[in-house]
């Protein structure tokens, strides 16, 4: 294993040893390849530089108590690649070409795969861009799909532990009929100077409502949103907003768990009846929210300071299923190392 400081890593980039590429030329995918250079090198036309053709997918490899090395739910990232490719015209990346390349790139550099008593882990990286030239807003003829991976610390400083957001009433990250529920570069852009925003009041993250009625809840920055009163999980139903691989599992295990789950619009003033509240995402795996401001209307709801007990419970579950520790009743994990 690499000598990285990796109880002390924050989520940025690091460079690793390798990264994997798969071309699609003439209609088809070529042979994977192996690669060392952390640049691409690429015609200025490219649509992914121009017209937004670029998409990409985050999903983790964790160093587990029993030695192996598993990565979490990657045919689900897989699927939603998948999708993204579909709603912005790129070919799709076939479920089996994804999930060897993951497995690929993880065994390559596994000396990074951070240490389990580190509460680190490696962020996998697949993107897929648009490279051969075009001047009119077309799709391109050619595209790159490349994995890397980064080990990361917590999203948020601190880990698990509550954090304030506020709505953002300004901004939209995405429209009912647009991209949100896709996951390409443009959306990201649209959300950086919310985010700035949010951060520059003292916030961790901004919260979007539904861009039509800004009536419902969103998400909240990057990530999904969850409520919990009494013994139910709620999350909103939007055709704007990422469907999350982490909300998904946290779905099933809070079902697993005897809680019942809605997913269903959520308007802005059921927060006061919310016991707990959470973003979840890979990123962070659950950031639990300790007052959400709206700042127009002057309210605050509150969850407390610290995580209650519904989602330690869920993100202890969730944890211990990521890193073998939880039996994987719903086949999630994929041993990548013995
Ligand atoms: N929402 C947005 C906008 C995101 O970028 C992400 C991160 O991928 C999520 C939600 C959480 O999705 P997942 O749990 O699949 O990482
Ligand atoms: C997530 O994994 O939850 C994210 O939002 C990824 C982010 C770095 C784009």
């Amino acid at each position: 294993m690499k000598n990285l400081d990796w109880a002390n890593l924050s989520f940025g980039y690091m460079p690793t040893d390798y990264n994997v590429r798969c071309y699609y030329r003439n209609g088809k995918w070529g042979e994977i390849e192996v690669c060392s250079d952390e640049h691409i090198k690429m015609h200025m036309a490219a649509t992914c530089l121009h017209y937004g053709q670029e998409a990409f997918e985050g999903l983790k490899a964790y160093r587990c108590p029993d030695g192996k090395i598993r990565v979490f739910r990657m045919k689900a990232n897989a699927e939603r690649l998948q999708s993204t490719c579909r709603g912005i015209m790129m070919p799709e990346v076939p479920t089996d070409m994804f999930e060897e390349m993951v497995k690929k790139v993880v065994r390559l550099n596994q000396e990074y795969v951070p240490t389990y008593e580190s509460g680190a882990t490696l962020y996998v990286r697949p993107l897929l861009i648009g490279t051969s030239a075009q001047v009119g807003v077309h799709p391109a003829d050619e595209y790159l799909f490349l994995i890397f991976v980064t080990p990361v610390g917590p999203y948020f400083k601190g880990g698990f532990s509550s954090n304030p957001y506020v709505i953002i009433r300004d901004y939209d990250r995405s429209a009912p009929l647009g991209t949100g529920c896709y996951k390409v570069g443009g959306n990201y852009a649209a959300s950086l100077k919310a985010n700035h925003i949010a951060h520059e009041k003292g916030y961790a993250c901004e919260f979007y409502l539904d861009a039509k009625e800004k009536k419902y809840i969103d998400e909240c920055g990057a990530a999904n949103f969850f409520g919990i009163k009494g013994n139910t999980y709620i999350t909103p139903k939007s055709s704007s907003i990422l469907p999350s691989v982490t909300n998904d599992s946290l779905m099933q295990i809070a079902r697993d768990l005897g809680m019942t789950v809605e997913r269903r619009q959520i308007p802005e003033e059921e927060l006061e009846t919310f016991e707990e509240a959470g973003a979840c995402g890979t990123a962070a795996v659950i950031s639990p929210i300790s007052y959400i401001d709206d700042l127009e209307t002057g309210r605050r709801y509150d969850f407390g300071p610290e995580p209650g007990p519904k989602s330690k419970k869920l993100f202890e579950t969730l944890r211990g299923i990521q890193y073998g520790t939880v039996e994987d009743k719903h086949g999630w994990t994929t041993v990548v190392i013995e």
